[in-house]
């Protein structure tokens, strides 16, 4: 099928350790795995890591609140996340941490190959301080009076009331989150990474819009920093932070750390290394600048410009390869609004568990709604019921009931092989190239749309035959067989074409179709005779209306 073997690295974004997964996350794990499972079902290499982005002032101030140290916060949050993906199928083949020794070690040898370069400088920088708790205040831990409208409580970059931006030194009133201090100036010595160097202007002009196939409007985000030559927007990027802080210490800096997004995506090659060294991986050969292995990372397109400038930069001025692209996607809105917590909207993963929703039902309802684009998507609670009920079930799950029972009551479960060389099966089967190249580009929705339509052509196919009458005729035995084999053997194919949505049901087919596990150049064997079929098992139930009320009230 596939003309070459190709050898990938695939990444998804790591969450914060300071918060459960819920649905809004999942749209992104859910996009990477079906993509994983695509590609590892067209025969290629495909290493897919993860791990739990565990430093920075957030999860150290939570772990303080919940009386816990940060290593013990993250270990726990840790568990609950492998939890969560686990039960929703994502395949990662590591799940590690950012705290880890590997990233220590490569955040820190990382650093001083930029530093070599010439590309760390230190400076001075003043800086919001909270003079009772001893620690610089990131911006959001900042509050106060809106200086447009005097709203209190607002962060110190917006005001909610009125809408009106400023910064954190407009604020009336200010003081800290943490203490409630009013915040003071204190002068710090920082480290930059430099990025507005020519070098890496230079680079990163030509990485994003000329080396790296971005989406167009990823290209055109990072044309306004990159700009002309002599007309770059890049500022120097801040990569310290002053104790206390949880992270890693920078070499040759006593009391200063790493800010928690440089040694964030080093994440990705901490997971990916430990990984190449339970597995007997050659860790090298697959980041070094002229390997021919690929690397992908799956992202929210909010945390773009830290995948598109920072990351390729500190890569490349590193020694090492860059990514082969980065692929980012739009953010998951609830009935057409922003999740909320107090409308239930803001869905925990391990409540859809827990209140008894099939999480292939989100795999499926998530992917009819991906495409390639960073545009936002809307989980609407009622399509999502009718979505499923009518196409999932009704189009797809349907067609197994609607066959399988008769060949293993009349047939010993045996097909017909002459049924093989239907045109319907023909139809099907033509359409796999297409369909593949569906998923590749990441066009899921579109991808779901066209099998669907052959499951209709399916159903259609089932009507017109109605074997429930042949059933009643004894001289119709054979052609009772032929309409069955067909309608079975379409079913094996659109199974074979939703794997990569729904791999537990995909499981569940091949198990009772007693073939081995199917793969994509499967679209050339068919169903024999030779191996029956066992006895239909129920392969998925419908979704209860209620059940939605149950999921909001759960996450109130
Ligand atoms: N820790 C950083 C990523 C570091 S990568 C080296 C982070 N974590 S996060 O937990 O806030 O988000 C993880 C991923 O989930 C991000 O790619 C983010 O865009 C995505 N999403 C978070 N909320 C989302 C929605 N509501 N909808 C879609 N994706 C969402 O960012
Ligand atoms: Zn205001």
């Amino acid at each position: 099928m596939s003309k070459t073997h190709r050898r990938l690295l695939v990444t998804s974004a790591l969450p914060y350790a300071n918060g459960q997964i819920h649905i809004g996350h999942l749209v992104e794990y859910i996009q990477t795995d079906i993509w994983v499972r695509f590609q590892r079902m067209r025969g290629h290499e495909v290493h897919y890591v993860g791990a739990d982005d565990t430093h920075g002032t957030p999860i150290m101030l939570r772990a303080e609140k919940e009386g816990l140290s940060p290593k013990e916060l993250i270990a726990k949050v840790w568990k609950e996340h492998k939890r969560d993906f686990d039960n929703f199928l994502i395949s990662f083949d590591n799940y590690y941490t950012t705290d880890s020794p590997e990233n220590e070690q490569l955040s820190q040898s990382i650093y001083l190959k930029l530093r070599d370069a010439g590309l760390i400088e230190m400076r001075s920088i003043e800086q919001a301080y909270d003079p009772v708790k001893e620690m610089f205040l990131p911006d959001r831990f900042i509050k106060g009076e809106c200086p447009k409208c005097g709203a209190k409580d607002q962060y110190g970059d917006s005001c909610e009331k009125c809408g009106a931006t400023y910064s954190p030194t407009d604020l009336k009133n200010p003081f800290s989150v943490v203490s409630g201090a009013t915040p003071i100036k204190k002068v710090s010595d920082h480290y930059f990474f430099k990025l507005s160097d020519p070098r890496c202007e230079t680079f990163l002009r030509e990485w994003t819009q000329i080396k790296t196939p971005l989406q167009p409007e990823a290209r055109n985000k990072m044309k306004e920093w990159v700009g002309q030559p002599g007309d770059s927007k890049l500022g120097d990027w801040d990569i310290s932070r002053d104790a206390p802080y949880f992270g890693f210490q920078i070499p040759d800096a006593p009391g200063k750390y790493f800010y928690v997004w440089l040694d964030a995506p080093i994440g990705y090659y901490a997971s990916f290394l430990n990984y190449c060294q339970t597995k007997g991986l050659n860790f090298e050969e697959w980041v070094t600048p002229n390997t021919t292995t690929e690397q992908y990372h799956f992202i929210g397109k909010d945390i773009l410009y830290f995948h598109t400038l920072f990351w390729p930069a500190t890569l490349h001025f590193a020694g090492y390869r860059t990514p082969s692209n980065v692929f980012a996607h739009g953010f998951l809105t609830v009935d057409g609004e922003k999740m909320s917590k107090s409308r239930g909207t803001l869905i925990s993963a391990n409540s859809v568990i827990e209140t008894g929703f099939n999480p292939e039902w989100f795999r499926y309802y998530f992917a009819t709604k991906l495409n390639d684009s960073m545009e936002d998507l809307d989980l609407n609670l009622q399509d999502f019921v009718a979505r499923v009920n009518s196409d999932l079930l009704g189009k797809y799950i349907n067609i197994a009931s609607r066959s399988a029972g008769f060949l293993v009551k009349r047939f010993d479960g045996m097909v017909s092989d002459e049924a093989m060389s239907n045109p319907l099966l023909t139809t099907i089967t033509s359409s796999s190239e297409k369909i593949a190249q569906l998923y590749e580009s990441r066009e899921y929705a579109k991808a779901l749309r066209l099998i669907m339509e052959l499951a209709d052509q399916v159903n259609a196919f089932v009507d017109e035959n109605k074997p429930w009458e042949i059933a009643k005729d004894s001289q119709r035995e054979a052609e009772l067989q032929k309409v069955c084999s067909v309608t079975l053997e379409a079913f094996r194919l659109l199974t074979l074409y939703l794997k990569p949505v729904l791999p537990a049901v995909a499981a569940g087919v091949e198990d009772f179709l007693s073939i081995p596990p199917m793969g994509w150049n499967d679209v050339k064997t068919t169903l024999s005779s030779t191996n029956p079929i066992k006895p239909y098992k129920h392969l998925m139930t419908r979704v209860e209306a209620p059940q939605i009320e149950a999921l909001l009230a759960a996450n109130l």
